[in-house]
């Protein structure tokens, strides 16, 4: 074991402040000469970008984090922990950025998809099953945002007002449980909480973090969210990064040296990272290697699908008896095209995507799998790809790489370690070959100056984006320039995409080049998919949102599912009865056809493995496994809390603890599938339930005709009112999962932990009475009840 404090004698000002301020966008530096290596940080939840994002480095995609949360199994966050942990060692990465433990407070957060649920205990221990999987492979986690970051809207300014009792019942709780788990990081958001930005919150980061909680770990700054340097230091913040417009290093030094930063603030973070860098192997002898990869990724990535996949209606459609199928019909552009990630810095770029289409046709060799688009949510035109184009070179600064489509994207470091500062130039160059002949339509998406060469046509010479545009509003709101080329099949038409940059601006690149053939307009398209679910024994539809709907960086102005998919559902059920709708969207939209389909699968962005994993579940390979972690509702404005839009950069979390089904119980309005709602392929009896000090115990039956998994979830309600604080009419305790063969009675075991008992009036206090112990397959389906007195 290194002797920290010894080398924090060791170290120069300089060099404890340098530790302390990122050195590019990734990293901090190297102090060889006390055996400590650069420490990297990479994004994010769902994969491991690395510090490049590019086709020569790709990584394993998971499914959202809705999805995960969704499974409610923490052993099964820890193994994709371990996986992600796995990866992260073999790019290099010591500190993954993850996972988000913001709060669904609202369906109309933009980054919703990002978090887990709506309940802060069920957040919480998927949050530490996580952390547990990432450091089990010596790579830490920084569980973010703390705290409050749980809309996008004027998310660097805004001070969120929460209410003392909300802020520790809700939104502490999952950073609480994950930092008494042992989590070896925490990321501060960029907004303010009570009158303190994030970054420079002593109130939560000294006083409540690190003293309360007893956090050894370090805090980092999300990204550029530091932007003063006395108060940040003083706040409880101990990495400022990126290296861009970073407040500490040499101005720090300066405030160390004139007495407004003391040395002793400054030394306890230096032994923070020297301590998160002996955890990682970043220091001495210790040293942490890049490792081949321990985990098979593509394994994890679809067991975490299948067992995320909520079936919120099933009128004995599902599963599918595939020797039964001779033609299936798969609609919409989804099918093809699957949204597996949301947007934002959770992005990567994954090896492959077995989208729906190609998994059901590879689940069903002997089966006509048949696909139209239908309708097409999409605002830009889809990225060029498929085999009327020949391979996608892209150049950058000299290097050449090949993408998978006409989408070239990174975030960060350019491919191939090249300095940012270098690059000026990008080109993507490939061969349009139609097969057929028509009016083609070719678009330019992205951000940046741009040149369009079509055979010898120069299509475009210009810039998408007003000059002056900040570079956040780049990077989250690309824009598009669309053109039509009337080319005749079988020729072979060059297409050539440059892009210039100014020096230093290439760290952030998201162009597409972008086209769709000649085909139908949308009253063709619905009628040719309606058509061909008349003629085919089972429909499937996929719909969903765009990356245009959902993302980091701005909130959702409607739940409603985009262009006209509620149409083209409504349209395609009615023509065929044994139609399935598989609905692709991080976090809930609305379903106003719900009743009209015989099946309603919600499969989140179901990361790389979609298609294959959409198989299993359609075709009874395996149940589908989730239950919702969130309520999803009928209409917008049943919901408790809608609000986003700061007024006079504040904004109030009136409702306090009131949020998702702890508001929806008090509220007289129903939502269309409440929280903890989801069904498997079998069914269960539950038979007893006893609760002896601090557990329950929980008996069922597996009444059905297949091996199955039940999700037994444990509410606590107050029988009498107990205490002056208002309570939720229930809320969840806890929660555990049940395996069993048909016929077999299983009993599982759900601690009841004392802060389940508790509420925050100035310390924790647990409230004397007598409480009904709730055995239910979901909030509005409880199937037992035992009493308990506190
Ligand atoms: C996001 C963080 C992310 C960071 C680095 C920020 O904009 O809010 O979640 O880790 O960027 O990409």
């Amino acid at each position: 074991m290194t002797d920290i404090d010894h080398l924090v004698g060791v170290l120069t000002l300089d060099e404890k402040v340098s530790l302390l301020t990122g050195q590019d966008f990734w990293s901090l530096p190297a102090i060889p000469r006390i055996g400590l290596r650069s420490l990297v940080m990479s994004d994010g939840p769902v994969g491991v970008r690395g510090t490049g994002y590019t086709p020569d480095d790709p990584s394993t995609a998971l499914p959202s984090p809705t999805a995960l949360a969704a499974a409610w199994d923490p052993a099964l966050a820890e193994r994709a922990g371990r996986m992600l942990g796995a990866e992260s060692r073999r790019k290099g990465v010591h500190v993954l950025l993850g996972p988000t433990v913001n709060l669904h407070r609202t369906p109309l957060g933009g980054r919703h998809f990002e978090c887990y649920s709506e309940d802060p205990l069920l957040t919480g221990e998927i949050a530490a099953g996580f952390v547990a999987g990432v450091q089990s492979q010596g790579v830490a986690t920084t569980t973010k945002h703390l705290v409050g970051n749980d809309f996008e809207t004027e998310r660097m300014t805004v001070d969120v007002r929460i209410p003392e009792r909300a802020l520790r019942e809700i939104y502490l709780a999952p950073f609480e449980r994950v930092v008494r788990a042992g989590g070896w990081g925490v990321m501060s958001a960029y907004n303010g909480v009570n009158g303190a930005s994030m970054a420079a919150n002593a109130t939560i980061q000294e006083e409540i973090l690190k003293r309360e909680w007893g956090f050894d770990g370090f805090v980092v700054s999300d990204w550029r969210a530091a932007r003063s340097t006395v108060d940040t230091a003083l706040g409880g913040l101990d990495v400022a990064m990126p290296a861009m417009d970073n407040p500490w290093g040499p101005t720090l030094v300066e405030a160390v040296r004139q007495g407004r930063v003391p040395l002793e603030v400054i030394d306890d973070k230096v032994r923070r990272v020297l301590l998160l860098a002996s955890r990682v192997g970043a220091l001495s002898s210790d040293f942490f290697d890049i490792s081949p990869m321990s985990v098979d990724g593509d394994a994890v990535a679809r067991e975490v699908a299948v067992r995320s996949f909520v079936l919120v209606r099933n009128e004995g459609l599902l599963p599918f008896t595939g020797p039964d199928l001779r033609r299936v019909a798969v609609i919409g552009a989804l099918a093809t095209d699957a949204r597996v990630l949301g947007g934002g810095s959770a992005q990567l770029t994954p090896a492959h995507v077995i989208s729906p289409l190609d998994g059901l046709r590879a689940a069903l060799p002997d089966t006509e799998v048949v696909h139209a688009i239908g309708a097409d949510p999409r605002p830009f035109l889809p990225p060029a790809q498929g085999p009327e184009w020949s391979a996608f070179v892209f150049t950058t600064g000299g290097h050449r790489f090949t993408a998978e489509t006409g989408a070239v994207r990174w975030i960060g470091d350019p491919p191939g370690g090249q300095d940012v500062g270098t690059i000026t130039e990008l080109e993507l160059r490939t061969v349009l070959t139609p097969t057929v002949t028509g009016e083609h339509r070719i678009a330019v998406s992205g951000f940046g100056a741009f040149e369009l060469t079509v055979g010898d046509e120069k299509l475009y010479q210009g810039s998408l984006h007003p000059p002056g545009t900040g570079r956040a509003d780049l990077l989250l709101n690309p824009r598009e320039q669309l053109f039509t080329v009337s080319l005749a099949a079988g020729t072979p038409t060059p297409v050539v995409l440059r892009q210039t940059f100014e020096p230093g601006a290439a760290h952030s690149v998201a162009t597409t080049l972008g086209h769709r053939g000649p085909g139908p307009d949308e009253e063709g398209l619905i009628a040719e998919a309606v058509a061909l679910a008349a003629r085919s024994d089972v429909a499937v539809i996929v719909v969903g949102t765009t990356e245009q709907v959902e993302s980091e960086g701005f909130d959702r102005t409607s739940l409603a599912l985009p262009g006209r998919q509620d149409e083209l559902v409504s349209r395609v059920a009615a023509a065929n009865p044994r139609t399935v709708v598989v609905v692709n969207a991080g976090s809930p939209v609305l379903l106003p056809w719900s009743e009209e389909a015989a099946a309603v699968l919600l499969t989140w962005f179901p990361g790389q493995e979609a298609g294959a994993a959409l198989a299993d579940v359609l075709l009874g390979v395996a149940e589908p496994g989730g239950r919702l972690p969130t309520t999803w509702p009928r209409r917008e404005q049943d919901c408790p809390v809608l609000e986003v839009r700061p007024a006079d950069g504040t904004l109030g979390y009136d409702e306090d603890i009131f949020v998702g089904y702890r508001g929806w119980l008090r509220s007289a309005a129903r939502p269309l599938y409440a929280f903890g709602h989801g069904q498997g392929y079998t069914t269960w009896a539950y038979a007893d339930i006893t609760v002896t000090g601090a557990e329950a115990r929980v008996t069922l039956t597996n009444t059905g005709d297949r091996t199955g998994r039940e999700v037994v979830q444990v509410y606590l309600s107050a029988e009498a009112a107990p205490s002056a604080l208002a309570r939720p009419e229930r809320w969840l305790a806890g929660f555990a999962i049940a395996e069993a063969a048909p016929g077999e009675t299983v009993t599982v075991r759900i601690p009841l932990p004392e802060r389940a008992f508790q509420v925050w009036d100035g310390g924790w206090r647990t409230v004397p009475g007598v409480y009904s112990v709730i055995a239910a397959h979901a909030l509005d389906d409880p199937r037992l009840t035992a009493s308990v007195t506190r």
